[in-house]
This record gives C-alpha cells, sequence and structure tokens, in this order.
C-alpha cells in the first residue's frame, strides 16, 4: 500500500449539539483525504454524540475529561483532532502528544474575544458592546491555554447594526460550518 493512502483519521471533541461536528461528517463523507473515526465529549448527554452515531462513527463519553491517560487511550490511533465546541481545557500531555495536529474552532476573530470563559452567547455580546463592525470565525493549532495557539485561518462576516447576539451567532455558525472542514483537509495534506 503506498503512503498516504488511506485517509487521515481524525477525532472530534465536543460538549455541545454538534453543527459543526455535522458540517465536516459532510464535508468528509466521500474525502479520500481524511475521514472522521471517532467522537468524544466530556458530556454524556450532548447532542453531538447522536450526530455522530446517526452517522455510524464510534462516539464516546469520557468519565474524566482531564484525565490524560483516559483521553488518551479514547483517541487511539487519531492523526488529527479537532475541537469543535469542546468547553474543556485538554490536558498538558495530550496537547503535547498532537502538537501541531490538533485544532479548534472559536466563533470570533481571536486573538481578541477569546480566553477563559469566552464562549457561546457571552463572545457575541463582548463583540456588540465593543462596537466591532465585523467578527467571524477563527481555527487555531491548540496549545495549553484556551484560544491562544497559531491562528491557521479565519473568515470575516460583517456586524450589523441591528445584531442581536443571536442572529451574529448564527450568521458566525455559518462561517465556521465553511472554515472547520477546510482547514481541515488543509492540515489533512500536510499530515499525509
Ligand atoms: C461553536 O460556535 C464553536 O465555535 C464554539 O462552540 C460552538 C459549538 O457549536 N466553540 P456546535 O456544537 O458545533 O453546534
Amino acid at each position: 500500500m503506498t503512503r498516504g493512502a488511506t485517509p487521515v483519521r481524525v477525532a472530534v471533541l465536543v460538549s455541545g449539539g454538534g453543527t459543526n461536528l455535522q458540517a465536516l461528517l459532510a464535508a468528509l463523507r466521500e474525502s479520500p483525504l481524511a475521514r472522521v473515526t471517532r467522537v468524544i465529549s466530556n458530556r454524556p448527554e450532548a447532542g453531538a454524540l447522536g450526530r455522530a452515531r446517526r452517522s455510524g462513527v464510534p462516539a464516546t463519553a469520557l468519565r474524566d475529561p482531564d484525565d490524560a491517560a483516559e483521553l488518551l487511550a479514547a483517541l487511539g490511533d487519531a492523526q488529527l483532532v479537532v475541537l469543535a465546541g469542546y468547553l474543556k481545557l485538554v490536558p498538558a500531555a495530550v496537547v503535547s502528544r498532537f502538537r501541531g495536529r490538533m485544532i479548534n474552532i472559536h466563533p470570533a476573530l481571536l486573538p481578541d474575544f477569546g480566553g477563559p470563559g469566552m464562549y457561546g452567547q457571552r463572545v457575541h455580546r463582548a463583540v456588540l458592546a465593543s462596537g466591532a463592525t465585523e467578527s467571524g470565525a477563527t481555527v487555531h493549532l491548540v496549545d495549553e491555554e484556551f484560544d491562544r495557539g497559531e491562528i491557521i485561518g479565519q473568515e470575516k462576516v460583517p456586524v450589523i447594526p441591528t445584531d442581536t447576539p443571536e442572529s451574529l451567532a448564527a450568521r458566525v455558525l455559518e462561517a465556521e460550518h465553511r472554515l472547520l472542514p477546510r482547514m481541515v483537509l488543509e492540515l489533512a495534506r500536510r499530515i499525509r
């Protein structure tokens, strides 16, 4: 078998409903480059786990998301790790094992509007309160801190004067669903 023939094995970490996971599953379904091979959550009730199971992808919930050994075991033979709405800090031992091969999507234009506690509606409220005229989605490499790793891709969207946190979140989420699959395929090309 020639090197690189098999798709890159992608593990996705989730905490929420999983619309980014759904976008990734759809984008990679026929891809020779990358394939979602497992989904892992810190919350057994996360809607994203149901999306994975309906797509025939193995899905597990962690007993202790701070336990590096448990997470490494759950990641198994994954070659690329994607945080898609995962709200826990990844243990340092796991970050170092996947340095340069673990990415996160954030619903704002980092380095602004990121960091501990900056997730969901809080992000969009902060963007609106700042008077910013644009927002967007960011994909970055994961390191030992929330939302601080090297930025590898962004997609900007306008902030409209009549925006609410909900309407801005919806516009940013559409950009996320375009940006994340694109960045996963780009990283898979680099890894192969
Ligand atoms: C997304 O906005 C993502 O950027 C953020 O959490 C949200 C998750 O949404 N980190 P979903 O679970 O993928 O629908």
